[in-house]
């Protein structure tokens, strides 16, 4: 453990008491900042059971993204490690006023690892504490080896492009403070250092943007300004760091999307087009932060898992590319993933925000759609009303595109009509590609995304769909379809 940090923190716990206050509070500002990205995880990946999710805040600090994540999952525990004493008696109280149980602290130093004994966990947080200590790829190691094999680590590490002016600003305190200051003097010099600069200076400019145009308290200048050992990193390093302790990057959410004509002067050749649109995730986090780091803020947020697991993202069927009679009669409903934000700049267009806190944007049918999703109508039924609001109508080609297209993106989920028939389920329209197939390991995978599945209907192999089930705890099962994966299975229709 680098103990220049450990003081830090012993000194001045983050989030610090004025920041946070450890009091109980229907809404804390801060909850909604923690939604960022982690909405992702939530609906894709963490809530494949309803209750009893075992996470993991290493390097919690007073508590606050601890008391977020209980509060986040309802019903799961949370273990919140730090090595700093300090900040663990504020988390244990903030844990106290908030109500919530299952919530523990330990004193633990991430340099070390993570004794077995504490169990494995199902999604491990691990936030602004990898910029600061002195081996990031030992403390993911030790963080790998707690994550079950089916978990999700949700990591982030300072950005070297967005960080730049705060690391600035500490390099000048160093520089003008002298060996033996101690972190007080220099947050006192430095705000004074601070106020004295240009308001057009880009220091000044960051913190304003950071701090709302007031100064900030000492307690948010440390935060801010004074992390000892802070190390930025652009979005291909700490990729390496990860993959280096073993680790697979899913994702790297940024707060909005990537619009090239941002960057790009004139209209994009079909060429550049193609490859802008078709590459991944990752290299499109790569890609934006090369070209547009802004969108990526101050830190990146990895999701991550161990590099075993096959975790997807609901995809579509291709059968219902070809039949769009089969979106028609789905209901429609609103997922609670996106709310209208305020109107975009380009014309008829909406911006929506994201329970991940990042902004997307829709046009203007899509963002009527998506306004009366909430009457549960059927998609045909929706369709009409908003071709009678807008006077102009889809051909089904487009509409069931539209809406194939708002629940990939999560915005909605698809039920069928006929329930009972086929599965209870609030994720039916993504999970349908997986429930047709009676590969087990494809099974797993789909309840491991869409937890709350309850399949009602019976299939012809009922010993098989109850051993998936008992494997998948809650989950009952019964209808076994067909599986390209299993050539040999016999399908009951
Ligand atoms: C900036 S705070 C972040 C707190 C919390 N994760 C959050 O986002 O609100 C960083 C925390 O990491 C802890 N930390 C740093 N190095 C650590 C290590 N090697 N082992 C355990 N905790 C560590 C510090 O003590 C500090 O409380």
């Amino acid at each position: 453990m680098n103990s220049a940090v450990r003081d830090q923190y012993e000194q001045f716990p983050y989030p610090s008491e004025a920041e946070a206050p450890v009091i109980s509070r229907p809404f804390d500002p801060i909850d909604d900042s923690l939604h960022f990205g982690w909405g992702w995880a939530r609906h894709r990946f963490v809530y494949r059971r309803w209750d009893g999710l075992r996470i993991l805040d290493a390097g919690c600090g007073s508590g606050l993204t601890s008391v977020g994540l209980a509060k986040l999952n309802p019903g799961s525990t949370v273990l919140g490690l730090d090595v700093a004493e300090k900040p663990l008696i504020l988390a244990r109280h903030r844990a106290e006023a908030s109500g919530i149980h299952g919530l523990e602290f330990r004193h633990h130093d991430l340099d070390e690892p993570i004794p077995s004994a504490w169990g494995t966990f199902d999604f491990v947080v691990c936030r602004r504490v990898l910029g600061q200590v002195d081996d990031p790829v030992k403390v993911l190691k030790h963080l790998g080896a707690t994550l079950d094999p089916r978990g999700l680590l949700l990591a982030t590490f300072p950005a070297s492009v967005g960080r730049g002016p705060a690391v600035a600003l500490r390099l000048a305190v160093e520089a003008l403070a002298g060996p033996n200051s101690t972190l007080g003097d220099q947050a006192t010099l430095g705000l004074e250092l601070l106020t004295a600069l240009r308001p057009d200076h880009p220091i000044r400019q960051y913190d304003a943007a950071r701090h709302g145009g007031l100064f900030p308290r000492v307690d948010q200048f440390v935060a801010t300004y004074l992390n000892v050992a802070e190390r930025g990193r652009s979005v291909a390093e700490a990729i390496r760091l990860l993959e280096a302790a073993d680790l697979q990057v899913l994702v790297v959410p940024a707060k909005q999307p990537w619009r090239p004509e941002e960057i790009l002067s004139g209209p994009v050749g079909p060429a550049l087009r193609r490859e802008v649109t078709a590459i991944d995730d990752r290299r499109m986090a790569a890609l934006t932060d090369a070209l547009n780091p802004t969108l990526h803020g101050e830190e990146y947020r990895f999701y991550a898992c161990s590099v075993d697991f096959e975790p997807r993202l609901p995809t579509w069927p291709e059968s219902l590319k070809t039949t769009p009679e089969v979106v028609e009669p789905l209901i429609p409903h609103p997922t609670g993933l996106a709310a209208p934000s305020r109107l975009s700049d380009r014309p008829g267009w909406m911006v929506y925000r994201t329970v991940t806190g990042a902004f997307g944007e829709v046009d203007e049918r899509s963002s009527t759609v998506l306004k009366l999703v909430n009457d549960h109508h059927s998609c045909g039924a929706i369709d009409q009303l908003v071709s009678e609001k807008l006077g102009t109508v889809d051909s089904p080609e487009k509409s069931r595109d539209r809406w194939v297209e708002l629940a990939n993106l999560g915005f909605i989920a698809l039920e069928s009509l006929d329930r009972r028939e086929h599965v209870d389920c609030t994720h039916l329209g993504p999970v349908l590609d997986r429930l047709d197939c009676a590969c087990p390991r494809r099974w797993v995978r789909a309840c491991e995304l869409h937890g709350h599945c309850t399949i009602t209907r019976v299939g012809p192999d009922d010993e098989k769909a109850q051993a998936i089930a008992a494997a998948l705890n809650r989950l009952t099962l019964h209808k076994i379809i067909a599986c390209d994966d299993c050539p040999d299975y016999t399908a009951d229709e």
